[in-house]
C-alpha cells in the first residue's frame, strides 16, 4: 500500500491530516474516514480556526487517537517537531490560501506550520477558498513555490462556493482527495511524489459516439477508466492535467480540468485546443474512425415490408496523426493506444509508423476484455525502436508506466 520496502510495511503508514479554517472543513471527515477504514494511522492536526468549523471531539473520534492542536501540549514529547518527522504523508485539506501562503514562507506559527517544516514525507495541499484568492498573484506564487518544491497542489474544483455564487475554488470530492493520497503513497518519497510537476498534460478517455438520429448513434464498449487512470495519476504525480471525457460515467478526478465531448469532430477541436500548451498529449479515447455521412433531424421510421436503407458513412479526421505531425510546440510528446484484437504486436507497429507518436500503447481488447474493467496489460512501443512490456495489473499501474516512459523522454 505504501512506499516503503514490504519489510517495514508491518506498521500502517502515519498520515498527518492537517485542517484548516474553512467551511470545507467539515468534508475532511470524509477524507478522515477513508484514511482510517483503508488501514491508515491518521493523526489529525486541526488549526485553531479549523476547530471553530469542526470541533476536537469529531477528529478524535473518527481518527480514534488523540487530536494535536497545539504546540504547548504534552510539550516533554516535542509535538511540534515529531509529528512531522515520522510522518508518511502529510496531506492538508482543506487548505485555505492562508496557510498556503505560511508554509510557502517557512512560517511555523502553530502546530500544523510547525508539521509541515519537519516532514521530510510527500506533502499534499486540497485549497479550498474563493475564486478570487484562488486567482490573487500572492495565491498563484505561493502555490508555484510549494510546487517547485516537490509538494503535490490539487487543482481545486469549480462549483459552488460557500455563497451563493460559483466558480473555481471548492474543495474536491474527499474520495479524489483520498485517491491522490493512496497513489503519493504508493510512490513512496519527496523528491518521485511530484515528478510531473511543472507539466501539462491532456488525456483523451471514453468513446465517441456518431450520431444517426436524434435517437441512436455508432459507438464503442469504452468505459473511459483507462484515460481517467491515465489522468489521475499525472494529476497525484503534480501535472496540470486537461481531460477530454467522451461519454463517460466516472466521477472527475481531482484536481483535473473535465472537458466533456461528444463526437470524435468534437474531440478534435477541444483535443487541439487543449494541445496548444500541452507537454505530452495521451489519446486513450476510442475514436469512431467512420460517422454516418447523414444525419436524421427525426428518428428514422421502420417501414412495413421494406429493409432498412443502408447506413452511409464517411471517414472522421485521425485526430492524433494530425496531433503528431503537427506539434503544437517543440520537444511535445504524442502518444497514442492501439485496441487490437488479432496480429496485435504487428498491428501495433504498423499503427505506431502510420500515425507518428512517439509511443503507442498497444493492448488486446475484445468484448469482455479491457473494456469497461480495472485491468489491462500492454506493450508500449516506443518510436525510437524501444517496447516495454506491461503485466497485467490494475490500469493504474498501466498509467503509472506511460507517465514514466513520457517523463524520461520529457527530461
Ligand atoms: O475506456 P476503457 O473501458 O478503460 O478501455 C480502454 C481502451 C480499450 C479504450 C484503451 O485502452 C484503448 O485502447 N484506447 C484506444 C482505442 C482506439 O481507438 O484504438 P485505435 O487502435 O482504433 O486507435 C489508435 C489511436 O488513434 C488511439 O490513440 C485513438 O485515440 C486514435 N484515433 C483513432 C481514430 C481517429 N479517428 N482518431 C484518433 O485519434
Amino acid at each position: 500500500m505504501d512506499g516503503r520496502p514490504q519489510a517495514e510495511q508491518t506498521e500502517p503508514p502515519r498520515v498527518v491530516l492537517g485542517v484548516t479554517g474553512g467551511i470545507a472543513a467539515y468534508k475532511a471527515c470524509e477524507l478522515l474516514r477513508r484514511l482510517t477504514e483503508s488501514g491508515h494511522q491518521v493523526t489529525v492536526v486541526p488549526t485553531a480556526a479549523a476547530l471553530r468549523f469542526v470541533g476536537e471531539p469529531t477528529w478524535a473520534a473518527l481518527s480514534g487517537r488523540p487530536v494535536a492542536t497545539e504546540v504547548w501540549e504534552g510539550v516533554h514529547q516535542v509535538p511540534h517537531v515529531r509529528i512531522g518527522q515520522q510522518a508518511d504523508l502529510v496531506v492538508v485539506a482543506p487548505a485555505t490560501a492562508d496557510l498556503l501562503a505560511r508554509a510557502a514562507h517557512g512560517l511555523a506559527d502553530d502546530l500544523l506550520t510547525n508539521t509541515l517544516l519537519t516532514a521530510r514525507c510527500p506533502v499534499v495541499f486540497a485549497p479550498a477558498m474563493h475564486t478570487e484568492m484562488w486567482e490573487h498573484p500572492a495565491t498563484r506564487e505561493n502555490v508555484a513555490t510549494l510546487r517547485r518544491r516537490g509538494a503535490v497542489v490539487i487543482e481545486p474544483a469549480f462549483g459552488r462556493l460557500t455563497g451563493a455564487d460559483t466558480g473555481k475554488g471548492r474543495l474536491p470530492d474527499p474520495g479524489a482527495i483520498f485517491d491522490v493520497c493512496r497513489r503519493v503513497l504508493a510512490r513512496g518519497d519527496l523528491a518521485t511524489a511530484a515528478d510531473l510537476a511543472g507539466r501539462r498534460v491532456v488525456v483523451s478517455a471514453g468513446g465517441t459516439r456518431e450520431p444517426l438520429d436524434p435517437v441512436r448513434f455508432l459507438g464503442n464498449r469504452s468505459s473511459g477508466k483507462q484515460g481517467y487512470a491515465l489522468a489521475a495519476t499525472a494529476a497525484a504525480r503534480g501535472a496540470k492535467v486537461t481531460l477530454l471525457a467522451a461519454n463517460t460515467e466516472l466521477p472527475d478526478p481531482a484536481g483535473v480540468d473535465v472537458v466533456r465531448v461528444g463526437t470524435a469532430e468534437q474531440l478534435r477541436e477541444a483535443a487541439l485546443r487543449a494541445a496548444a500548451d500541452a507537454d505530452a498529449v495521451v489519446m486513450a479515447a476510442a475514436v469512431a474512425d467512420f460517422r454516418p455521412a447523414e444525419y436524421a433531424t427525426g428518428k428514422i421510421k421502420k417501414v412495413e415490408g421494406q429493409q432498412p436503407a443502408p447506413v452511409a458513412l464517411v471517414r472522421n479526421p485521425d485526430i492524433l496523426a494530425e496531433l503528431a505531425a503537427h506539434r503544437a510546440k517543440p520537444g511535445q510528446l504524442v502518444v497514442g493506444f492501439a485496441a487490437e484484437t488479432d496480429d496485435v504486436l504487428a498491428n501495433g507497429r504498423a499503427k505506431l509508423a502510420r500515425k507518428g507518436c512517439d509511443l503507442l500503447v498497444v493492448n488486446e481488447v475484445g468484448e469482455q476484455k479491457v473494456f469497461g474493467g480495472d485491468t489491462n496489460e500492454a506493450v508500449i512501443l516506443g518510436a525510437d525502436g524501444s517496447d516495454t512490456p506491461v503485466p497485467y495489473g490494475p490500469k493504474e499501474a498501466l498509467a503509472e508506466t506511460v507517465w514514466d516512459l513520457v517523463l524520461a523522454r520529457l527530461t
